[in-house]
């Protein structure tokens, strides 16, 4: 079915690519500028999308092991990632039940965390297994003061969060089957290379960088070149969209020479699951993913966005994953290289003309911004941000599985 899906997309792109059209959004749309800018609305994003809808918190090669665990603060929301003895996820708050100090900081590995604080000591799994001179301190029921534990799913070599203990709504039912087509990268079997972390402008003007090709032979024509094309066809799951270029031609990555393959002349059981996952494909509200081969190995960049502390700043986590460790000195050497310039294009392309944009937006003098119909990406996103923001929590429920049950149509 997966599979299904991916070639049928490839088809659409082919047939496109080979009529020189594209499929385009109805019409312009304008989005308030105070979209941006309005720091009312920047605080009831964070409170209704971040702290209330599943978040891609770490690729799964981030924490192979069992013990391995990352503490992330998330829109002041303090999470524990740790990698169980049976191999699953765990997500806690990371606070300490005695008086909320946090428990564990940056990332490590260990089957017990104890609260620098006063001592007490829990459980890789959450539970409260030592107060400090107990016999001091009076009777708690311990089971009673294990961690609080956050909604948590794993697929396609990707780990989902909910910050809202309390939340009702499923993540596989917020992912649409999006999980699903990821597999295709095959994540699960890949190693973390190297990561970092940008400042970025406001999340929304970040996130609308990866949500065009529209901009890329112009911002980037220094760095990805002018020649290259500007048009995306755009591929919808719920809130969750992947882009890519019409074209009947891909390019073969094998080692020393790249080759041109036509798709039109290949059968459906031909197309290389390089060609099926080709473009970005972004995951609602933070995430984009596409593929890199740095030195010829298959690589991806994994970009994670949050909102920072203001309504003019973000920070985005770029983790670099390869299918396999590059071994040789001109393997690394040239791993990193791509890295580093990806590093080059968001920061000072995307990046700062998303400042320069976001400081011009706030002078409150433009009204309105337009995305054209060949920017269906930002046309969908923009919709649901403002659905999503609107929506109290039963309705947020009902739109998911609304999603599920036309999917399953
Ligand atoms: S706050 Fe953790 S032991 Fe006191
Ligand atoms: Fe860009």
């Amino acid at each position: 079915m997966s599979r299904e899906t991916l070639v049928a997309m490839t088809r659409n792109l082919v047939a496109h690519g080979a009529a020189d059209t594209m499929e385009y959004a109805d019409d312009v749309v304008r989005v308030p500028a105070s979209a941006y800018t309005d720091p009312a609305l920047f605080e009831l994003e964070k409170k209704q999308i971040f702290r209330r809808l599943p978040l891609m918190v770490a690729p799964s090669c981030e924490l192979p092991n069992p013990g391995d665990f990352k503490a992330m603060d998330i829109c002041g929301v303090p999470l524990l990632l740790s990698r169980q003895k049976d191999g699953s996820m765990g997500a806690f708050l990371n606070m300490c039940t005695h008086r909320g100090n946090p428990l564990a900081a940056g990332c490590g590995n260990a089957s017990r965390f104890t609260c620098g604080y006063h001592g007490w000591t829990f459980k890789a799994d959450g539970d409260l297994i030592g107060v400090a001179d107990a016999q001091d301190f009076g009777k708690i029921d311990k089971a009673k003061h294990c961690l609080t534990q956050f909604p948590v799913h794993e697929n396609a070599g990707l780990i989902w969060v909910t910050l809202d203990p309390a939340s009702k709504l499923d993540i596989a039912d917020y992912l649409c089957g999006y999980d699903e087509l990821l597999k295709a990268f095959e994540f699960e079997g890949w190693t973390l290379f190297a990561q970092r972390t940008l400042e970025g402008p406001n999340w929304k003007t970040a996130y609308d960088g990866y949500l065009d090709f529209y901009h890329l032979p112009v911002l980037h024509k220094d760095t990805f070149g002018a020649d290259f094309y500007n048009r995306a066809n755009y591929f919808a799951f719920g809130p969750h969209q992947r882009l890519s270029t019409p074209s009947r031609f891909a390019i073969k990555v094998s080692g020393e020479d790249d080759q041109q393959m036509d798709l039109s002349a290949m059968s459906d059981e031909e197309l290389p699951q390089e060609v099926l996952v080709q473009g970005v494909w972004t995951i609602f509200p933070h995430i984009s993913i596409a593929s890199f081969y740095g030195g010829g190995q298959r690589g991806a960049l994994i970009s994670q966005l949050f909102p920072g502390a203001d309504v003019g700043t973000s920070y985005t986590t770029q983790f670099y994953v390869m299918e396999n460790q590059p071994e040789t000195p001109e393997q690394v050497q040239a791993a990193h290289d791509q890295f580093n310039f990806l590093e080059i294009v968001v920061r000072d392309e995307d990046y700062a003309t998303g400042k320069r944009q976001h400081e011009a937006l706030q002078s409150g003098l433009m009204k309105e911004v337009l995305f054209g119909r060949n920017e269906k990406g930002g046309q969908v996103f923009h919709g649901w941000a403002e659905r999503l923001v609107a929506a109290s929590d039963e309705e947020l429920v009902e739109i998911f599985a609304a999603e599920q049950r036309q999917a399953a149509e």
